[in-house]
Formats: structure tokens, sequence, C-alpha cells
């Protein structure tokens, strides 16, 4: 099989690229504009890793770009997109509000425009929990309606409105899923877990936001692996919208905890009140998820456990 994975150089694109590696038939295309949103070291990391291996194929393009995009698609036949390439981050999308239009946004379009040029069997979108917003009932199903509070989450609307749009003719060649905070080895430096990490292993001091009461689904990056790759086994699937989360929130204050005792290293931090545009609670229901695709969610200990032996490791 032939893959395009977007963003191949970013935590999740990375994950899933190394894993459909692994079987030699398959050929993986990964598109990356390597931009600056954070370190780019740790993307030239990963890239390094995936470049190991004779079946990856990188290109360093920027899906703003038309004319590249538009080369690309005309020199490889593709059976599979994975479009995970984006602007994410909730609070940057205060300060740069322009990132998420281009990257988020005209990204998905352009790169929409040539999938509809070309036969391909399936085209499989990262959106996000953010869509939903602050919500009154918890878990949070697939059928709830968004209540966007960021820039961050309106894009990402956008651009499930642009697939839908994209696909009306044929359901079954696309998959929207949101993403419910991801974490794991490798995890991006602007989340929480990670941020921590760096900032423990500094000595430096943690904010934590709303003192350290909100409350996040993760989800271990293993996890969303396995659905994504199993998704284009499956033919039939009458779904086109999944929320992937473990369905099991964890107060910030309560992963401190456990990360410090994973870490065996204290952890200065500072409580300070809820930021704006932030959501309180994400808690997403994985009725739909477990339903069609049985698997069983990694613990937050042992995703932790995970993370930290990784961290130490490789100090990412
Ligand atoms: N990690 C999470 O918890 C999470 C949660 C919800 C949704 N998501 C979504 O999943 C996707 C992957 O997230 P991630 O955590 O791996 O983020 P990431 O920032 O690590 O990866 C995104 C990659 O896309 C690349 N990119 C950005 N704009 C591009 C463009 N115009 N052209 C080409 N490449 C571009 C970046 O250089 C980066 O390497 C994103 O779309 C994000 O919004 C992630």
């Amino acid at each position: 099989m032939i893959y395009l994975v977007t963003g191949c150089a970013g935590f999740i694109g990375f994950h899933l690229s190394n894993n459909l590696l692994k079987n030699t038939k398959n050929k993986v295309y990964g598109i990356d504009s390597l931009n600056n949103y954070y370190s780019t070291k740790i993307k030239k990391e990963r890239l390094k890793i995936l470049k190991k291996k004779k079946n990856f194929f990188f290109k360093k393009i920027d899906l703003i770009d038309k004319k590249k995009i538009r080369i690309f698609f005309s020199k490889i036949n593709l059976d599979y997109v994975f479009h995970l390439a984006g602007q994410p981050g909730v609070l940057y999308s205060f300060k740069n509000p322009k990132s998420y239009k281009s990257n988020n946004i005209l990204a998905t379009k352009n790169l929409l425009n040539e999938v509809n040029k070309n036969k391909i069997r399936k085209f499989i979108f990262a959106s996000s929990s953010s869509v939903y917003g602050d919500q009154k009932i918890y878990p949070i199903k697939e059928t709830f309606k968004v209540r966007p509070i960021n820039y961050y989450a309106s894009t990402k609307i956008v651009c499930e409105k642009l697939i839908r749009r994209s696909f009306a003719n044929y359901k079954s060649k696309f998959i929207i899923f949101r993403f419910f905070t991801v974490y794991g080895p490798y995890g991006r430096p602007d989340m929480f877990i990670h941020k921590l990490l760096n900032k423990a292993k500094k000595k430096k001091v943690i904010k934590l936001h709303n003192f350290g009461k909100n409350l996040r689904d993760y989800t271990y990056i293993d996890d969303v692996v396995k659905i994504l790759k199993n998704c284009i086994k499956l033919e039939d699937l009458k779904l086109n919208i999944f929320n992937i989360c473990k369905s099991q929130p964890i107060e910030t204050n309560k992963l401190i905890k456990k990360i410090q005792k994973s870490l065996k290293r204290n952890i200065k931090f500072k409580l300070i009140p809820k930021v704006k545009g932030e959501m309180y609670i994400t808690h997403g229901s994985n009725q739909r998820i477990i339903k069609s695709f049985k698997l069983r969610f990694t613990s937050i200990d042992k995703g932790i456990e995970k993370t930290i032996k990784a961290y130490n490791l490789k100090g990412f």
C-alpha cells in the first residue's frame, strides 16, 4: 500500500509513519513544512528515525504551496492519505490566528483539491476534542453539538466541513478523528506533560492553569496509532466521525503527583487562575470507537511510565 502522511515530522505523524513502515511492503510518503512552532530539533530527530527506513520518502512541502502539492500528486498514485499536518495548540491561536487559517484551513483546502483529482481509497483527518468546547453533559458523544471557544477549534470545524463537502458523494472515503490530548514518547514540547518534564529537568516552575483543576482525557499515542492503522482495514465503516479518547479524564493536580512519583524528582509549580479560551474539562465518550475497533486503551499509569522511560533515555 502507498500512504501519504502529512505532518510526518510532527508527534502523531511520526509515530504513525514509523508504525506503517514496519511492513516493508508499504511505501510511506511523508510531507512536512518543518515549521518552527516548536523546536525543529525534535522534528529533525523524528525524521532521522524515519529516514533510516528504505520505504520512507520525505518531501519538505508547505501545504500552502498549491503548485508543489500538484507536482507531488502528479508523480505518485496514493492509496491512503492521513492528513495530520496542521497548526495545533489552543492558546497560541489567540496570538497568531493567521497560522491557523493558513496551516489548517488553506492547507486542507489545497490538499483536498488534489485528493479529489486523484483516485484514493481513503482520506483520514486529524480533528480535535476542542471542537466541542465546554459542554453541559459528559462524556461527550460524537453527536453533540460543537461549541468552539477558541480559533483553533473553529479552524478544525471548517476543515471538517470542507472534508464532508468534498466527499459528499463518497461518504465511505473519509474518516474524521477527534483526538483528545494525545501523549507519549517524542511528545510535543508545548503540551503539558512534555512541558512539565522539560521544566522539571531544568528545575524551573510550571504554571498550573485553573489552579490545577482542569481535567484532561489523556490518550496514549500507541492507542491512537493502532486506530489510525486499522481504520483502513474496516472498509464497511458506516460512520465518519470518531472520538479517540481513553474516556477517563484526570485532574492536573493528580497527574502532577503521578509524574512526580514516576520521575522521582520534585516538581516546582505555581497555581494560576483559569486561562481564557481553555476548556475546563475534556471528557469524550469512546463507545463508538471501541465498538468499531475493539481495543483496550492504555492506562494513564502505564502511559506515563513509558513516556518517562523514553524521556529519560532520549531527552524527548
Ligand atoms: N497531539 C494532540 O493531543 C492533538 C489533539 C487534537 C488534535 N490534534 C491534531 O493532530 C494533528 C497532529 O498533531 P501533533 O500533536 O502531531 O502536532 P505537531 O505540531 O507535532 O505536528 C504537526 C506537523 O505538521 C507540520 N505542518 C504544519 N503546517 C504545515 C503545512 N502548512 N504544510 C506542511 N506541514 C505542516 C508541522 O511542521 C508539524 O511537524 C494536528 O492537526 C493537531 O491539530 C492533536
